[in-house]
Protein backbone atom coordinates (compact mmCIF):
# COMPACT_ATOMS: atom_id res chain seq x y z
CA UNK A 1 0.00 0.00 0.00
CA UNK A 2 1.46 3.23 -1.08
CA UNK A 3 1.22 6.46 1.12
CA UNK A 4 -1.36 7.41 -0.76
CA UNK A 5 -3.46 4.81 -0.40
CA UNK A 6 -2.76 4.53 3.73
CA UNK A 7 -4.04 8.28 3.69
CA UNK A 8 -7.53 7.63 2.10
CA UNK A 9 -7.49 4.71 4.06
CA UNK A 10 -7.36 6.62 7.15
CA UNK A 11 -9.53 9.34 5.76
CA UNK A 12 -12.16 6.75 5.49
CA UNK A 13 -11.72 5.54 8.86
CA UNK A 14 -12.01 8.93 10.36
CA UNK A 15 -8.87 10.42 10.80
CA UNK A 16 -7.93 13.66 10.24
CA UNK A 17 -5.13 13.79 8.02
CA UNK A 18 -1.65 15.41 8.82
CA UNK A 19 -0.13 18.15 7.31
CA UNK A 20 2.47 15.81 5.72
CA UNK A 21 -0.86 14.26 4.75
CA UNK A 22 -2.53 17.49 3.44
CA UNK A 23 0.29 18.38 1.48
CA UNK A 24 0.55 14.91 -0.39
CA UNK A 25 -3.28 15.85 -1.43
CA UNK A 26 -2.72 19.13 -2.62
CA UNK A 27 0.53 18.10 -4.77
CA UNK A 28 -1.89 15.40 -6.43
CA UNK A 29 -1.50 14.95 -9.95
CA UNK A 30 -2.33 12.07 -11.15
CA UNK A 31 -5.65 12.03 -12.59
CA UNK A 32 -6.80 8.44 -10.57
CA UNK A 33 -5.49 9.85 -7.41
CA UNK A 34 -7.14 12.69 -7.88
CA UNK A 35 -10.88 11.40 -8.77
CA UNK A 36 -10.13 9.09 -5.38
CA UNK A 37 -9.48 12.35 -3.25
CA UNK A 38 -12.52 14.37 -4.67
CA UNK A 39 -15.12 10.75 -4.14
CA UNK A 40 -14.00 10.69 -0.96
CA UNK A 41 -14.64 14.28 -0.39
CA UNK A 42 -17.79 14.20 -1.84
CA UNK A 43 -18.89 10.77 0.40
CA UNK A 44 -18.25 13.01 3.82
CA UNK A 45 -20.42 15.87 1.95
CA UNK A 46 -22.92 13.63 1.48
CA UNK A 47 -23.10 11.97 4.95
CA UNK A 48 -22.63 15.55 6.69
CA UNK A 49 -24.90 18.02 4.67
CA UNK A 50 -26.25 15.59 2.11
CA UNK A 51 -26.77 16.28 -1.67
CA UNK A 52 -28.75 19.25 -2.08
CA UNK A 53 -27.18 22.70 -3.23
CA UNK A 54 -28.07 25.78 -1.56
CA UNK A 55 -28.46 29.02 -4.46
CA UNK A 56 -27.58 32.00 -2.73
CA UNK A 57 -28.34 35.19 -5.45
CA UNK A 58 -25.25 37.58 -5.71
CA UNK A 59 -26.66 41.35 -6.11
CA UNK A 60 -22.78 43.15 -7.03
CA UNK A 61 -24.56 46.42 -5.51
CA UNK A 62 -21.15 48.42 -6.19
CA UNK A 63 -17.93 48.65 -7.47
CA UNK A 64 -16.89 51.81 -5.59
CA UNK A 65 -13.78 50.46 -3.74
CA UNK A 66 -11.66 52.93 -0.59
CA UNK A 67 -8.77 49.64 -1.04
CA UNK A 68 -6.20 48.77 -3.58
CA UNK A 69 -5.68 45.03 -3.32
CA UNK A 70 -2.68 44.51 -5.55
CA UNK A 71 -5.27 41.52 -7.58
CA UNK A 72 -8.06 42.99 -8.15
CA UNK A 73 -9.50 44.57 -11.06
CA UNK A 74 -11.58 46.93 -9.29
CA UNK A 75 -9.39 48.07 -6.63
CA UNK A 76 -9.73 52.06 -6.11
CA UNK A 77 -6.17 52.58 -8.19
CA UNK A 78 -7.98 51.39 -11.49
CA UNK A 79 -8.47 54.55 -13.03
CA UNK A 80 -10.33 52.31 -16.60
CA UNK A 81 -13.46 51.09 -14.23
CA UNK A 82 -16.66 53.08 -14.58
CA UNK A 83 -17.86 53.56 -11.24
CA UNK A 84 -21.46 52.62 -9.94
CA UNK A 85 -24.29 51.86 -7.33
CA UNK A 86 -27.41 50.25 -7.33
CA UNK A 87 -30.02 52.45 -5.72
CA UNK A 88 -31.65 50.89 -2.85
CA UNK A 89 -35.08 50.31 -5.14
CA UNK A 90 -32.69 48.34 -7.69
CA UNK A 91 -31.21 46.10 -4.95
CA UNK A 92 -34.58 45.67 -3.31
CA UNK A 93 -36.09 44.76 -6.94
CA UNK A 94 -33.37 41.91 -7.53
CA UNK A 95 -33.77 40.40 -4.15
CA UNK A 96 -37.57 40.37 -4.26
CA UNK A 97 -36.74 38.55 -8.19
CA UNK A 98 -34.57 36.04 -5.76
CA UNK A 99 -37.64 35.71 -3.51
CA UNK A 100 -39.89 34.87 -6.50
CA UNK A 101 -37.61 32.59 -8.38
CA UNK A 102 -37.48 30.38 -4.85
CA UNK A 103 -34.13 30.62 -3.91
CA UNK A 104 -33.77 30.50 -0.04
CA UNK A 105 -31.26 33.79 0.29
CA UNK A 106 -29.10 36.59 -0.89
CA UNK A 107 -25.50 38.04 -0.65
CA UNK A 108 -25.09 41.38 -1.28
CA UNK A 109 -21.55 42.41 -1.89
CA UNK A 110 -19.49 45.17 -2.91
CA UNK A 111 -16.50 47.61 -2.98
CA UNK A 112 -15.44 48.03 0.46
CA UNK A 113 -16.75 51.95 2.30
CA UNK A 114 -16.60 51.96 5.51
CA UNK A 115 -18.48 55.99 5.91
CA UNK A 116 -21.49 56.41 7.64
CA UNK A 117 -23.56 57.46 4.54
CA UNK A 118 -22.77 54.28 3.19
CA UNK A 119 -23.30 51.97 6.37
CA UNK A 120 -26.59 53.58 6.85
CA UNK A 121 -27.53 52.78 3.24
CA UNK A 122 -27.14 49.19 3.95
CA UNK A 123 -28.68 49.32 6.82
CA UNK A 124 -31.56 51.09 5.44
CA UNK A 125 -31.80 48.74 2.54
CA UNK A 126 -31.52 45.62 4.77
CA UNK A 127 -34.55 46.85 6.80
CA UNK A 128 -36.54 47.31 3.23
CA UNK A 129 -35.42 43.65 2.06
CA UNK A 130 -36.85 42.00 5.18
CA UNK A 131 -39.90 44.06 5.14
CA UNK A 132 -40.65 43.38 1.58
CA UNK A 133 -39.75 39.96 1.73
CA UNK A 134 -41.74 39.57 4.87
CA UNK A 135 -38.35 38.13 7.06
CA UNK A 136 -38.17 34.96 4.34
CA UNK A 137 -34.88 35.91 2.50
CA UNK A 138 -31.42 34.73 4.33
CA UNK A 139 -29.34 37.35 3.93
CA UNK A 140 -25.12 36.92 3.38
CA UNK A 141 -23.44 40.32 3.03
CA UNK A 142 -19.87 40.47 1.77
CA UNK A 143 -19.00 44.45 1.95
CA UNK A 144 -15.49 43.55 3.82
CA UNK A 145 -14.16 45.67 6.77
CA UNK A 146 -16.14 47.36 9.28
CA UNK A 147 -16.50 48.03 12.82
CA UNK A 148 -18.02 46.23 15.52
CA UNK A 149 -20.59 48.36 15.66
CA UNK A 150 -21.32 48.38 11.82
CA UNK A 151 -21.55 45.20 12.00
CA UNK A 152 -24.17 44.84 14.76
CA UNK A 153 -26.02 47.11 13.56
CA UNK A 154 -26.19 45.59 9.71
CA UNK A 155 -27.23 42.14 11.82
CA UNK A 156 -29.56 43.93 13.94
CA UNK A 157 -31.35 45.11 10.70
CA UNK A 158 -31.73 41.42 8.98
CA UNK A 159 -28.72 39.78 7.69
CA UNK A 160 -27.37 36.32 9.06
CA UNK A 161 -24.60 35.59 7.20
CA UNK A 162 -21.21 37.69 6.59
CA UNK A 163 -18.53 37.03 3.93
CA UNK A 164 -14.78 37.65 4.46
CA UNK A 165 -12.30 36.54 2.49
CA UNK A 166 -8.71 36.20 4.06
CA UNK A 167 -8.06 36.04 1.37
CA UNK A 168 -4.42 34.64 2.42
CA UNK A 169 -3.99 33.41 5.87
CA UNK A 170 -0.29 33.56 5.86
CA UNK A 171 0.91 37.47 6.66
CA UNK A 172 4.05 37.38 4.74
CA UNK A 173 2.22 36.66 1.77
CA UNK A 174 -1.05 38.93 2.61
CA UNK A 175 1.54 41.69 2.89
CA UNK A 176 2.91 40.70 -0.22
CA UNK A 177 -1.08 41.28 -1.46
CA UNK A 178 -1.98 44.09 -0.15
CA UNK A 179 -0.23 47.46 0.37
CA UNK A 180 0.76 48.89 3.63
CA UNK A 181 -1.90 50.21 4.91
CA UNK A 182 -3.86 47.41 4.38
CA UNK A 183 -3.66 45.41 8.11
CA UNK A 184 -3.92 41.56 8.45
CA UNK A 185 -4.27 41.54 11.82
CA UNK A 186 -7.57 43.91 11.69
CA UNK A 187 -8.82 41.51 8.94
CA UNK A 188 -8.73 38.40 11.62
CA UNK A 189 -10.22 40.85 14.50
CA UNK A 190 -12.86 41.63 11.85
CA UNK A 191 -13.64 37.74 11.64
CA UNK A 192 -13.81 37.37 15.30
CA UNK A 193 -15.93 40.94 15.62
CA UNK A 194 -18.50 39.06 13.01
CA UNK A 195 -19.11 36.02 15.19
CA UNK A 196 -19.34 38.13 18.43
CA UNK A 197 -21.94 40.05 16.46
CA UNK A 198 -24.39 36.65 16.13
CA UNK A 199 -23.14 36.00 12.34
CA UNK A 200 -23.20 32.58 10.71
CA UNK A 201 -19.13 33.19 9.34
CA UNK A 202 -17.56 32.88 6.51
CA UNK A 203 -14.11 33.26 5.07
CA UNK A 204 -11.58 32.42 2.24
CA UNK A 205 -8.95 32.31 0.35
CA UNK A 206 -7.42 33.23 -3.49
CA UNK A 207 -6.11 29.70 -4.57
CA UNK A 208 -2.89 29.41 -6.89
CA UNK A 209 -1.87 33.35 -6.03
CA UNK A 210 2.02 34.46 -7.09
CA UNK A 211 4.62 33.42 -4.04
CA UNK A 212 1.86 31.60 -2.73
CA UNK A 213 3.34 27.47 -2.06
CA UNK A 214 1.50 24.39 -0.47
CA UNK A 215 2.43 25.09 3.11
CA UNK A 216 0.63 28.44 3.08
CA UNK A 217 -2.58 26.55 1.99
CA UNK A 218 -2.07 24.36 4.21
CA UNK A 219 -2.31 27.17 7.06
CA UNK A 220 -5.03 28.39 4.76
CA UNK A 221 -6.81 25.25 6.13
CA UNK A 222 -5.59 24.82 9.27
CA UNK A 223 -6.61 28.50 9.67
CA UNK A 224 -10.56 27.60 8.99
CA UNK A 225 -10.46 24.98 11.72
CA UNK A 226 -8.32 27.27 14.13
CA UNK A 227 -11.27 30.05 13.61
CA UNK A 228 -14.22 27.38 13.72
CA UNK A 229 -15.44 28.96 10.45
CA UNK A 230 -19.26 28.30 9.34
CA UNK A 231 -18.85 28.99 5.74
CA UNK A 232 -16.06 29.20 2.62
CA UNK A 233 -15.60 30.69 -0.42
CA UNK A 234 -12.72 30.40 -2.20
CA UNK A 235 -11.41 29.74 -5.51
CA UNK A 236 -8.70 30.07 -7.91
CA UNK A 237 -6.75 33.48 -8.72
CA UNK A 238 -7.30 34.88 -11.59
CA UNK A 239 -5.11 37.62 -13.66
CA UNK A 240 -6.95 40.61 -14.16
CA UNK A 241 -4.03 42.97 -16.85
CA UNK A 242 -4.93 46.24 -15.18
CA UNK A 243 -3.42 45.50 -11.79
CA UNK A 244 -0.09 45.43 -10.43
CA UNK A 245 0.02 41.78 -9.98
CA UNK A 246 -0.39 40.34 -13.33
CA UNK A 247 3.44 41.09 -14.01
CA UNK A 248 3.91 38.41 -11.12
CA UNK A 249 2.41 35.61 -13.44
CA UNK A 250 2.86 36.18 -17.04
CA UNK A 251 2.39 32.67 -17.76
CA UNK A 252 -1.26 32.30 -16.33
CA UNK A 253 -2.82 31.73 -19.68
CA UNK A 254 -0.62 28.30 -19.54
CA UNK A 255 -1.79 27.63 -15.86
CA UNK A 256 -5.67 27.63 -16.22
CA UNK A 257 -5.86 24.10 -15.82
CA UNK A 258 -3.56 24.16 -12.97
CA UNK A 259 -5.51 26.72 -11.49
CA UNK A 260 -8.54 25.06 -11.80
CA UNK A 261 -7.08 21.60 -10.33
CA UNK A 262 -5.46 23.56 -7.46
CA UNK A 263 -9.28 25.21 -6.53
CA UNK A 264 -10.89 22.00 -6.64
CA UNK A 265 -8.09 19.93 -4.48
CA UNK A 266 -8.81 22.78 -1.78
CA UNK A 267 -12.61 22.16 -1.50
CA UNK A 268 -11.63 18.13 -1.11
CA UNK A 269 -9.23 19.16 1.23
CA UNK A 270 -11.42 21.84 3.06
CA UNK A 271 -14.28 19.35 3.28
CA UNK A 272 -12.29 16.41 4.73
CA UNK A 273 -11.30 18.73 7.90
CA UNK A 274 -13.97 20.71 7.95
CA UNK A 275 -16.95 18.36 7.43
CA UNK A 276 -20.02 19.99 7.70
CA UNK A 277 -19.87 23.85 6.89
CA UNK A 278 -21.20 25.15 3.89
CA UNK A 279 -18.72 25.68 0.83
CA UNK A 280 -19.41 27.96 -1.92
CA UNK A 281 -18.49 26.55 -5.77
CA UNK A 282 -17.57 30.23 -6.79
CA UNK A 283 -17.38 31.67 -9.99
CA UNK A 284 -13.98 31.67 -10.54
CA UNK A 285 -14.05 28.00 -11.30
CA UNK A 286 -16.69 28.46 -13.87
CA UNK A 287 -13.89 31.02 -15.39
CA UNK A 288 -11.51 28.38 -16.21
CA UNK A 289 -14.10 25.96 -17.28
CA UNK A 290 -17.41 25.87 -18.39
CA UNK A 291 -18.27 23.08 -16.04
CA UNK A 292 -15.99 24.33 -13.25
CA UNK A 293 -18.92 24.70 -10.84
CA UNK A 294 -19.98 21.64 -11.35
CA UNK A 295 -16.92 19.91 -10.57
CA UNK A 296 -16.52 21.89 -6.93
CA UNK A 297 -19.86 19.85 -6.22
CA UNK A 298 -18.38 16.95 -7.18
CA UNK A 299 -15.09 18.19 -5.36
CA UNK A 300 -17.74 18.42 -2.06
CA UNK A 301 -18.74 22.00 -2.21
CA UNK A 302 -22.66 22.68 -1.84
CA UNK A 303 -23.72 26.43 -2.32
CA UNK A 304 -23.45 28.34 -5.37
CA UNK A 305 -24.15 32.14 -5.75
CA UNK A 306 -25.78 32.65 -9.29
CA UNK A 307 -25.19 36.68 -10.30
CA UNK A 308 -28.77 38.08 -10.02
CA UNK A 309 -27.36 41.47 -11.00
CA UNK A 310 -29.12 43.34 -13.49
CA UNK A 311 -26.59 42.51 -16.85
CA UNK A 312 -25.83 46.46 -17.52
CA UNK A 313 -24.36 46.25 -14.68
CA UNK A 314 -22.11 43.59 -14.48
CA UNK A 315 -19.02 44.52 -16.97
CA UNK A 316 -18.16 46.86 -14.34
CA UNK A 317 -17.81 44.55 -11.39
CA UNK A 318 -14.39 42.53 -13.35
CA UNK A 319 -12.40 41.18 -10.39
CA UNK A 320 -11.05 39.28 -12.66
CA UNK A 321 -10.29 39.26 -16.38
CA UNK A 322 -13.17 36.78 -18.12
CA UNK A 323 -15.58 36.41 -15.34
CA UNK A 324 -18.40 34.33 -16.73
CA UNK A 325 -22.15 34.97 -17.17
CA UNK A 326 -21.46 38.84 -18.89
CA UNK A 327 -24.69 38.96 -20.58
CA UNK A 328 -26.35 35.96 -19.30
CA UNK A 329 -29.75 37.08 -17.52
CA UNK A 330 -30.47 35.92 -14.13
CA UNK A 331 -33.61 33.90 -15.75
CA UNK A 332 -30.81 32.01 -18.53
CA UNK A 333 -28.39 31.57 -15.75
CA UNK A 334 -30.77 29.80 -13.26
CA UNK A 335 -31.99 27.49 -16.13
CA UNK A 336 -28.70 26.72 -16.77
CA UNK A 337 -27.17 25.99 -13.42
CA UNK A 338 -30.46 23.61 -12.48
CA UNK A 339 -29.90 21.69 -15.66
CA UNK A 340 -26.26 21.43 -14.58
CA UNK A 341 -27.09 20.25 -11.30
CA UNK A 342 -29.67 17.61 -11.85
CA UNK A 343 -27.24 16.41 -14.59
CA UNK A 344 -24.77 15.14 -11.80
CA UNK A 345 -27.54 13.77 -9.80
CA UNK A 346 -28.56 16.17 -6.82
CA UNK A 347 -31.27 18.31 -5.90
CA UNK A 348 -31.35 22.35 -4.99
CA UNK A 349 -32.84 23.62 -1.87
CA UNK A 350 -34.94 25.86 -3.18
CA UNK A 351 -37.16 28.35 -0.70
CA UNK A 352 -34.62 27.29 2.07
CA UNK A 353 -32.38 28.94 3.93
CA UNK A 354 -29.48 26.30 3.84
CA UNK A 355 -27.86 27.80 6.95
CA UNK A 356 -24.85 25.87 7.57
CA UNK A 357 -25.06 22.88 10.44
CA UNK A 358 -21.86 23.68 11.62
CA UNK A 359 -23.45 27.48 12.99
CA UNK A 360 -25.44 25.48 15.33
CA UNK A 361 -22.60 22.86 16.48
CA UNK A 362 -20.36 26.18 16.99
CA UNK A 363 -23.23 28.28 19.14
CA UNK A 364 -25.60 25.60 20.60
CA UNK A 365 -28.30 27.77 19.05
CA UNK A 366 -31.50 26.15 17.94
N1 LIG B 1 -8.82 36.50 -8.89
C1 LIG B 1 -9.63 35.75 -8.12
N2 LIG B 1 -10.37 36.25 -7.12
C2 LIG B 1 -10.30 37.57 -6.90
N3 LIG B 1 -10.89 38.35 -5.98
C3 LIG B 1 -10.48 39.62 -6.17
N4 LIG B 1 -9.62 39.68 -7.20
C4 LIG B 1 -9.47 38.42 -7.67
C5 LIG B 1 -8.71 37.84 -8.70
N5 LIG B 1 -7.90 38.58 -9.47
C6 LIG B 1 -11.75 37.82 -4.93
C7 LIG B 1 -11.20 38.17 -3.55
C8 LIG B 1 -12.33 38.93 -2.90
C9 LIG B 1 -13.53 38.43 -3.69
C10 LIG B 1 -14.70 39.33 -3.64
O1 LIG B 1 -13.04 38.33 -5.00
O2 LIG B 1 -10.93 36.97 -2.84
O3 LIG B 1 -12.48 38.66 -1.54
FE1 LIG C 1 -11.80 46.33 -2.96
FE2 LIG C 1 -12.42 43.79 -2.33
FE3 LIG C 1 -11.22 44.38 -4.65
FE4 LIG C 1 -9.84 44.58 -2.36
S1 LIG C 1 -10.71 42.67 -3.26
S2 LIG C 1 -9.86 46.09 -4.03
S3 LIG C 1 -11.43 45.31 -0.97
S4 LIG C 1 -13.27 45.00 -4.04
Amino acid sequence: MNNFDSICRDIEKGIEPDDGALKLLLELEDEAELQRLFSIAYDIKTRYVGRKVYFRGLVELSNICTKNCLYCGIRKGNSKVNRFILTKQEIVEETLWALKSHYGSVVLQSGERSDPEFVDFIEDTLREITLRSEGKLGITLSLGEQSFETYRRWFEAGAQRYLLRIESSDPELYHKLHPADHSYEERVDCLRHLQKAGFQTGTGVMIGLPFQTTENLIHDLRFFQKLDIDMIGMGPYLVHPDTPLAEAMPEFEAKRKHQLKMGLKMIACARILLKDVNIASTTALQALDSNGRQQGLLAGANVMMPNITDTRYRAGYQLYAGKPGMNENSEESKISLEQSILAIGETIGYDEWGNPKHFYQRTGKE
